[in-house]
């Protein structure tokens, strides 16, 4: 085993330990009454960089949530490596549902468990691992930056970028924030979908009625408002919206077995669209209800609803543009309302697509890591989630090569109950990183 190996098993321990600690901040940036804990996860994060001997590091902000910048300056003649997480979590949903508590993390079976510990605080400490496997002097010029509003779209990352261009610009630029193939192999990722949400309100009548006296005269708004929803797939599940992009999906077998078994899909529930999972799921677009604003069921009496509000979110194929798919589905949603129903559609975030042209010195690197890290063979995938700063990066710094990896694997449950990191894929990852930097100092 190389030395360098070596050194980041025996940084290891350590690693995880802060990790920990850094799971139990509950960083959730979309809770407004948990912000002073994102505050307190930037601290957390600032202070690990700067004890790992980075000279350089300050907690920037620009009217959204903290981000770290921590700087170790260039040797002469090497190049500069941004490496990127987020340090801000999904909100952890019903804590009922967690098999152990949600910010106490908690090891079974080589993983360990807790909002974060995988999707993206494993981010952190992967970059963390490489630079005290270094003794904090890697032999490359490395800028972390680690950013607190990933979960809810970056809205203040192009400020931020614009006041501190300067300081993050990078000859490649690292990502640890996705998916493995298995936690056996890892993935590269090379294409990831982008996002367009709206919420959309049915109105049919200016107040609510007694259902016994207009029912099946005039429509209550829920109905419409299902109806509506029902006109966004075909009968087989393709999405039914005209005039959105598909692309092609990286050439890659997904077994049909893997998505039952990844997903949890119910006894007798089918899939959805046609073509390929990795065509579905990489490649074209996908519409989701994730909301809807209606009378609950308790409080439900024999009255035809007036209006009613449904989120909808669309996953933008790369190649597509965000902006316009929403266009698409406005006028989509405007144009099949039933019964004359009034449509209000409220647009909400947008998200670029990005695809990655993963050729050249710098990916045939990033491969070579890879295979001595985890002895396998990294696989080209593309991933079905969206990461909308990669496109405003890659506008931002045109000619840096950009690199998708991360810490994640099938069984990490990203965003649900009980998220969990595989402690060895952390490792193989972390290593992967450092022999990465090391290799890149050599070039
Ligand atoms: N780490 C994910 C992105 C991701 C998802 C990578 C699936 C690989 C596989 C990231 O934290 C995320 O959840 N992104 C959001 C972006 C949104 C809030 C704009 C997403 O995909 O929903
Ligand atoms: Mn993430
Ligand atoms: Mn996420």
């Amino acid at each position: 085993m190389s030395e360098l190996v070596q050194k980041v098993r025996d940084v290891l321990p350590s690693v995880r330990a802060d990790l920990e600690d850094l799971v139990r901040i509950e960083s959730v940036w979309a809770d407004p009454a948990r912000r002073g804990e994102v505050q307190r996860s930037a601290e957390a994060v600032s202070k690990l960089f700067s004890e790992a001997g980075f000279g350089d590091v300050r907690i920037v902000s620009e009217g959204g949530a903290p981000a770290v910048i921590a700087r170790h300056p260039a040797p002469p003649g090497a190049p500069t490596v941004l490496l990127y997480a987020h340090h801000d979590v999904q909100p952890e949903g019903d804590r009922g549902q967690w098999e152990s508590a949600p910010f106490e993390p908690t090891e079974r079976d080589g993983r360990l468990y807790g909002r974060g510990t995988a999707d993206d605080k494993a981010g952190i400490a992967t970059h963390l691992a490489a630079i005290r496997a270094f003794a904090g002097r890697p032999p490359v010029g490395v800028t972390v930056f680690v950013e607190g509003e990933e979960e809810s779209g970056s809205p203040s990352l192009g400020a931020l970028l614009a006041a501190h261009k300067e300081l993050l610009a990078a000859d490649v630029i690292v990502i640890a924030d996705s998916d493995n193939w298995s936690t056996e192999q890892p993935s590269l990722t090379v294409s990831l979908r982008g996002l367009a949400d709206c919420v959309v309100e049915v109105a049919t009548l200016d107040h609510g009625l007694h259902s016994g006296m207009w029912g099946g005269v005039v429509p209550d708004a829920l109905s419409a408002l299902v109806r509506l929803l029902a006109s966004l797939h075909d009968d087989e599940g393709n999405v039914a919206v005209a005039g959105l992009h598909e692309a092609t999906a990286a050439d890659v077998e997904f077994p049909a077995e893997r998505v039952r078994a990844d997903t949890g899909v119910l006894d007798g529930v089918t899939e959805i669209g046609s073509g390929s999972t990795a065509q579905r799921l990489w490649a074209k677009p996908a519409i989701t209800v994730i909301g809807i604003d209606t009378t609950p069921i308790a409080s439900a009496s024999n009255t035809l609803i007036p209006r009613a509000r449904a989120k909808v979110s669309m996953r933008v194929a790369p190649g597509g543009d965000a902006a316009a798919h929403l266009a698409a589905l406005t006028s989509h949603l405007e144009a099949h309302a039933p019964w004359g129903a009034q449509v209000t559609v409220t647009p909400g975030d947008l998200g670029e697509p990005y695809a990655i042209d993963a050729t050249g010195p710098v990916y045939d690197a990033a491969r070579a890591a890879f295979r001595e890290a985890w002895a396998a063979e990294p696989v080209d995938t593309g991933v079905g989630g969206s990461i909308p700063f990669i496109a405003e990066f890659a506008a931002a710094f045109p000619d840096a090569k950009i690199l998708v990896t991360g810490v994640e694997d099938p069984n990490t449950q990203a965003h649900s109950i009980n998220e969990s990191l595989h402690l060895g894929v952390l490792e193989r990852a972390a290593t992967a990183e450092t022999l990465l930097l090391e290799a890149l100092g050599r070039s």
